[in-house]
Order: structure tokens, then C-alpha cells, then sequence
């Protein structure tokens, strides 16, 4: 296994990292966000076995002491089961996440307090400012939230878009239909009446790159890819309501 390493959007770099015997043939890919600036912040942390690639994979951006802060979408292996081995590496580090994810995990299992972050919170990370955003339960996680790097405009959006197969760093290309592919093999996401009005209360933000943690980044029209995503699973939970009640 190898870690590419692709700037998708102005200091903005994905590294990635393909395995192909996830889901065979077309195989999965795992990728980490480092936004860089005056503090340096990761977005995932790679699984906890994957830790010494993707460690390598940060130090040809960035030293990895430098890391200031740890974020991810919400508490998995594959979001943060290399957290306390980046508090290691990096005295500084600080995991920053909403108050449910601290609430509920974060407060016990880091090595470090983690910081709570308010629904819409930013942090100026000189030269780049993240928000977080709550997104309770989407696709997965009673923690879940994304993270918007303003000045660049990407929607660091975790696992939503989770596609297969090992795809270009950056497209313009569809990243819907290879989404809702996704999600009929997988059945990832927890399905619940509000998915896709909070997907949909995203679009506000008109993000010009979207960040997938399983897939290729998209550059282009982000609203649009979101109202379609959501309209999917609006479909989804409105065909299990009938289903329900027909039964
Ligand atoms: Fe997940
Ligand atoms: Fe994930």
C-alpha cells in the first residue's frame, strides 16, 4: 500500500490511500485532508495501522510536530483510530469536535482533552478558517459533523459521497451516481426522515470543492451534487415509510 499525495484545492492536500481488497474488484480508498496554515489541522487521522503511511505521507507537506489540530466527521477507525498517535507525534495537536463526539467518546479516549466545538464554530487557522457543522446521525454517527474551509470554499464531508474503486485525486465528473452506487451495496448511512433536509441545509454554504473521505474531491457546482444527494435519500426514506406501512 502507498499514500498519494494531491493538493485538491489552494493548501488543501488529500492523501490517499487505496486497498484493494475492500470491496473487490473495484477496491476503497481511505483519505486524509491536511489544510495547511499558520496551524495545521488534520482532517481524519487514518486508521490506527496506517498511521506510519499516512504520518509519512504528512511529513512531504508538512513536519508532522507542526500538526495544531485533529478533526474527523465522527467516531470510527477509519475517521480517528490514529488520534492518540498524532497527539504523540505533535505536542501541540489538539482534537477539536462537536460536544456530542466529546460527550460521548472523545473525553475518554483521547490522550488530551479534546475541545468542544458549537454547531457553526470556526477556527482561524492563519490563512484558512475551518467551520464546523453538526450533522447529527448523516450519514452515520450520533456525533457526525463536517468541516468548511472558508477561503477556499471546501466542504470537508467526511462520508458522505463515499464511493468505490480508486478514482482521480480531483474530478468535474459525476460523483452522485457512483454515491448512491455506494450506498445500495453498503447501506451505510442511517436512514432517517431529516437526512436529507440536513444534506440539503449544506448547499448554503455553494462549496466549489467537495473533500470525500472514500473518493475522488469534486470541483464544481457543490450545491447541486448535495440537493441530489439528498433528493436520493428523501427517496430512500420515503419508499421505507411505504414499506412500513404496507406491511
Ligand atoms: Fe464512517
Ligand atoms: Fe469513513
Amino acid at each position: 500500500m502507498q499514500t498519494r499525495v494531491d493538493e485538491i484545492a489552494a493548501g488543501i492536500y488529500r492523501l490517499s490511500t487505496y486497498v484493494s481488497e475492500i470491496a473487490p474488484p473495484a477496491g476503497f480508498t481511505f483519505n486524509q485532508f491536511l489544510v495547511l496554515g499558520d496551524e495545521p489541522l488534520l482532517f481524519h487521522t487514518g486508521l490506527r495501522r496506517m498511521f506510519p503511511l499516512v504520518r509519512e505521507a504528512v511529513a512531504r507537506v508538512v513536519a508532522p510536530e507542526r500538526l495544531r489540530y485533529v478533526a474527523f466527521g465522527h467516531y470510527e477507525a477509519d475517521e480517528c483510530g490514529a488520534m492518540n498517535e498524532w497527539l504523540a507525534v505533535a505536542p501541540q495537536a489538539e482534537v477539536v469536535h462537536g460536544h456530542t463526539g466529546c460527550l460521548v467518546s472523545l473525553n475518554d479516549m483521547a490522550d488530551r482533552p479534546p475541545r468542544a466545538l458549537d454547531d457553526g464554530a470556526v477556527i482561524d487557522l492563519g490563512g484558512k478558517r475551518v467551520r464546523y457543522l453538526d450533522t447529527p446521525h448523516i450519514p452515520h454517527g450520533w456525533d457526525a459533523g463536517v468541516l468548511y474551509e472558508e477561503t477556499t470554499g471546501t466542504l470537508l464531508c467526511g462520508d458522505l459521497f463515499t464511493q468505490l474503486g480508486d478514482g482521480p485525486a480531483l474530478t468535474d465528473g459525476d460523483v452522485v451516481g457512483p454515491a448512491v452506487a455506494a450506498e445500495e451495496m453498503f447501506r451505510y448511512s442511517s436512514l432517517s426522515p431529516n437526512m436529507g433536509a440536513t444534506i440539503r441545509g449544506l448547499t448554503r454554504l455553494q462549496p466549489k470543492t467537495l473533500a470525500l473521505m472514500h473518493g475522488p474531491s469534486f470541483a464544481g457546482d457543490g450545491a447541486a451534487a448535495l440537493h441530489a444527494l439528498a433528493d436520493d435519500y428523501d427517496r430512500r426514506a420515503d419508499t421505507a415509510r411505504a414499506t412500513l406501512n404496507a406491511a
